[in-house]
C-alpha cells in the first residue's frame, strides 16, 4: 500500500488537524483508544491530535524501557500536564533491558524492542484499559526506510504485511503517516506545543540502544546515557538537525595516570538535514568538539577515545544500528 505523501511546504496545518481530529473521532467513535508517548516531536502531536478528538478517552502512556535519556519520563509527564494532559507512567524498564540481554545485532535489537513494546507491554495495556485502538506516530520516512529494508523502524506494521490485529490483537490509526518530519513540526507547533517539543532533534524508538554498537547491558546503557547528556549539553545551542553519542564495541588503548587504560570510544555525530533522508556532518568549530571531547574522557568513566564522524548520508545512515 502506498501512502501520498503531503509535502511540508503545501501543508495548511489547520485543515490537517482538523481532517485527521475528525478521522481519529469516527474510528474510535465513543470507544476509547490509547497512545504511548514517548516524548518525540511526533508522539507528542500525535498526543495533542488524539486528545483534541477524544479527550479523556484516550489514554496516553509513557512507557519507561530504561533506554531513555536522563530525566525523560517525568519531563515529558510534565510538559504535557502543563498542557491539560494526564500523562500514565508506566515503569518497565527491567523486561526491555532483559530482553536485549545477550544480543548484538543491530536489526535482532530493534526487534528486541518491539516485540516488548508491542506483545509484551502494551499488549497488556491496551487489554487492560479496554481500548481497540492505538494511535501512533509512524511518519512516511519511517515507512519508506523499512519498506526499502533499511532499517526496520519500531513502529511500521501495516505497510510491511503485519495486521496488527491479527499480531496484537487492536488496530493502529496513524494520523501523521503522510508527512515528514519538517511537517510534524508544523503540526506540533501548531496543536499548542512548546517549541522546546515541537523543535526538539529527533530521537530514535530503540532509544540509547541504537546509540550502543553491540550488546545494550545495563552498563553500557549508563555509560551512553551519561555520554549524551553531556553532548546534548555541550550542543544545546548549535543549528543541527540531531547529533548524538555512540558507544562503539571496540575497545582501544590508552592512558590515565601514566598507566594504560583499555578503554570505550565515543564517538560522535552532528547532522545537517532537512527530513533525514539525506545528512551531512555539521562543520561543528574544533574549539566545541575540543571542549566535548575534554568532558566525555574526564567526566564518563572508562572513555579514552572521542571521534566525529564526517562521512554523510548516504552511506552512512543517521543512527549507527
Ligand atoms: P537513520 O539512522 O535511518 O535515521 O538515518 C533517520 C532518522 O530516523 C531516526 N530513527 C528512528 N526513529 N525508530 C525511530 O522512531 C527507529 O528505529 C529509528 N531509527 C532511526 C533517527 O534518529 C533519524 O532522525
Amino acid at each position: 500500500m502506498s501512502t501520498k505523501e503531503i509535502p511540508a511546504t503545501e501543508l495548511n496545518a489547520e485543515e490537517f488537524i482538523a481532517t485527521q481530529v475528525e478521522q481519529i473521532s469516527s474510528a474510535v467513535g465513543d470507544g476509547l483508544a490509547i497512545n504511548a508517548l514517548s516524548g518525540g516531536v511526533d508522539s507528542s502531536a500525535v498526543t495533542m491530535l488524539g486528545h483534541k478528538a477524544l479527550g479523556d478517552r484516550l489514554k496516553t502512556y509513557f512507557v519507561d524501557n530504561g533506554i531513555m535519556r536522563e530525566g525523560e519520563p517525568q519531563y515529558i509527564a510534565d510538559v504535557f500536564a502543563e498542557l491539560g494532559v494526564h500523562v500514565q507512567l508506566v515503569d518497565a524498564r527491567d523486561k526491555f533491558l532483559d530482553a536485549l540481554s545477550g544480543i548484538t545485532d543491530p536489526e535482532e535489537k530493534r526487534e528486541a524492542v518491539t516485540q516488548t513494546f508491542y506483545k509484551d507491554i502494551f499488549a497488556q495495556l491496551v487489554q487492560d484499559s479496554g481500548a481497540k485502538f492505538l494511535l501512533q506516530g509512524t511518519i512516511l520516512t519511517d515507512v519508506d526506510e523499512t519498506a526499502a529494508g533499511i532499517k526496520r523502524q519500531h513502529n511500521v506494521f501495516e505497510q510491511i504485511g503485519i495486521d496488527p490485529q491479527e499480531a496484537f490483537g487492536y488496530q493502529i490509526l496513524e494520523p501523521l503517516i503522510q508527512l515528514r518530519k519538517d511537517g510534524v513540526r508544523i503540526i506540533a507547533a501548531a496543536v499548542g506545543l512548546p517549541e522546546a517539543i515541537w523543535d526538539r532533534m529527533p530521537f530514535p524508538g530503540p532509544a540509547l540502544a541504537a546509540r550502543v554498537i553491540g550488546e545494550a547491558t545495563r552498563e553500557r546503557i549508563a555509560l551512553v546515557r551519561h555520554a549524551t547528556a553531556i553532548t546534548e549539553e555541550e550542543l544545546a545551542g548549535v543549528d543541527a538537525f540531531q547529533y548524538m553519542a555512540i558507544l562503539h564495541e571496540d575497545r582501544v588503548t590508552g592512558m590515565r595516570d601514566n598507566r594504560r587504560e583499555f578503554g570505550n570510544q565515543i564517538e560522535l555525530r552532528c547532522w545537517d538535514s532537512v527530513d533525514a533522508r539525506i545528512a551531512t556532518p555539521t562543520r561543528l568549530p574544533w574549539e566545541t568538539l575540543e571542549g566535548l571531547a575534554t568532558r566525555l574522557v574526564s567526566e564518563v568513566p572508562g572513555v579514552v577515545s572521542v571521534t566525529y564522524n564526517v562521512a554523510t548520508k548516504p552511506p552512512s545512515t543517521m543512527e549507527v544500528v
